[in-house]
């Protein structure tokens, strides 16, 4: 072993409270498969990679074989599960005078109802990036110019998700990482993307969460008594040196990823960390604005690496990728010494510090002062080259091992010694599922899914490191 093990540390013994969500994190497209069975219509992904080898055509099969998935969380010691809602499964057009689809209803209720049995509580994402296609070629989906017709289906889609499944699901998040999204639509989710897009869709992901919390909150909370929120994302980007360069640079990436969505909706304000890009970036109206204010019950934040920011502010469209669309140069080392072990393809090093500092900024900036909790609802590790090794180095999966070991201890010091309340935890992903990244395919699993075995699925030993972590942390959980 290369981490001192979290869970013989007495100094962390029970220290997170039992009502402490934690367990494993998933989304429709890259677990459920079937993606033409069940009454299922098309989304944007199943267009987008129709000629790729690596699809979701099946991914996990997980749409049969959903009760192996419960069972692992079981044997997980998980006590809780994010998965998301396929909105093409249950309204295969999406508008909202398009038919419902009752197999795809049937499929959720039966997934709830086992997971509730199981005595696990399920989070369910409504959005997790898979826009029915249909509406996308109607008015282009979050690339809308106007955002009428999209707001309008998706509040009917998440009123079919409320009176349908809000008797038994408790949390909801609306739209998985709208930074992250904004980028995928850029990088070619959406056909003919201009760069106002770009900026087009964080505005509009933003205007969807609003409209359908206040949806939640006026017509369901009262009877329902659940909570909602969205799942946003935040890598930490640290200025490589103390260079005001560096320093602006770092800050300037942090108020991009976080802040355009974190203000309005925590704080009922809007960022000007885009003002570079005043002509084609939307502001919200204050009328807007008063409906996102306080618009989440919980800060959820996802969380993978941590960067160094170089000083280097780079020219608009001069790089499109996943790190540089916030135009801040990143680098992974520092006097020739790289930041943490490295992640498949770099995504992402470990760095358990970033993790922390992540924790402490969304508290300090947003949660505290409205005095709700932050839950964490993703965070993993791809190992290099996972996918050509021997099944022997994928199950003993020593690097996600530490990952893990020290990312937990991590939100275990941000609660012990930095005042930060932390309500859960989830880690990304429960299954070797989908990935999309440019071609290279990293794995973020704790199972591995063997697809020449009929996708039996095979816990790796990360699976077994977090059970121990959460039954020694967690109060009342120790044997
Ligand atoms: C997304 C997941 C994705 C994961 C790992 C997150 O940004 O929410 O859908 O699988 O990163 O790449």
């Amino acid at each position: 072993m290369t981490f001192a093990k979290l869970s013989e540390n007495p100094e962390y013994s029970s220290i997170l409270p039992a009502t402490f969500l934690h367990g494993y994190a998933s989304a429709a497209y890259q677990i459920e498969g079937a993606t033409s069975q069940g009454g299922r219509g098309a989304s944007i992904w199943d267009e987008f990679l129709r000629d790729s080898p690596e699809n979701g055509d099946t991914a996990c099969n997980s749409y049969h074989l959903w009760r192996n998935d419960i069972e692992l969380l079981k044997q997980y010691g998980a006590n809780s599960y994010r998965f998301s809602i396929s909105w093409s499964r249950i309204k295969p057009l999406g508008g909202r005078k398009d038919e419902v689809n009752h197999e795809g209803i049937k499929y959720y209720n039966d997934l709830i109802d086992g997971l509730l049995e199981a005595g696990i509580e399920p989070t369910v994402t409504l959005f997790h990036y898979d826009v029915p296609l249909s509406l996308q070629r109607r008015y282009r989906g979050f690339a809308a110019a106007d955002s009428g017709e999209l707001v309008e289906d998706f509040c009917s889609f998440a009123r079919l998700c409320f009176e349908t499944f809000g008797d038994r699901v408790k949390r909801w998040l609306t739209i998985n990482e709208p930074w992250i999204f904004t980028i995928l639509y850029s990088l070619g989710l959406a056909e003919d993307w201009t760069q106002p897009d770009f900026f087009r869709v964080g505005h509009n992901c933003i205007l969807v969460h609003g409209h359908v919390a206040r949806l939640y909150r006026e017509e369901f909370k009262m009877t329902q008594d659940g909570q909602i929120g969205i799942a946003l994302n935040m890598e930490w980007v640290e200025p490589v040196d103390e260079s005001p360069a560096a320093v602006q640079a770092a800050n300037l990436a942090t108020e991009r990823c976080i802040d355009w969505f974190a203000k309005p909706i925590f704080l009922g304000t809007q960022t000007n960390a885009w003002d570079r890009h005043s002509d084609i970036f939307p502001r919200f109206s204050e009328e807007e604005l008063q409906m996102l204010n306080g618009s989440a019950d919980f800060f959820s934040v996802n969380h993978y690496g941590t960067s160094y920011a170089t000083g280097r502010i780079l020219e608009p469209g001069s790089k499109l990728d996943i790190w540089t669309m916030d135009e801040v140069e990143k680098s992974w080392t520092k006097d020739g010494i790289l930041i943490g072990r490295r992640g498949h393809n770099g995504h992402p090093h470990t760095v358990p510090w970033g993790f922390r500092k992540v924790l402490v900024y969304c508290w300090d900036h947003f949660a505290k002062a409205l005095d709700i909790p932050i839950i964490v609802y993703e965070n993993g590790y791809a190992m290099e080259n996972e996918s050509s090794m021997a099944i022997e180095s994928i199950i003993d999966d020593t690097a996600r091992q530490e990952y893990y070991n020290n990312y937990f201890q991590a939100l275990c010091d941000a609660v012990k010694m930095d005042g930060v309340q932390v309500a859960g935890y989830h880690a990304w992903s429960l299954l070797d599922n989908l990935e999309w990244h440019n071609g290279y395919q990293p794995r973020f699993g704790v199972t591995f899914v063997d697809r020449e075995a009929g996708y039996k699925r095979i816990p790796k030993k990360s699976a077994s490191l977090l059970n121990s972590i959460w039954r020694y942390t967690v109060h009342g959980k120790r044997e």
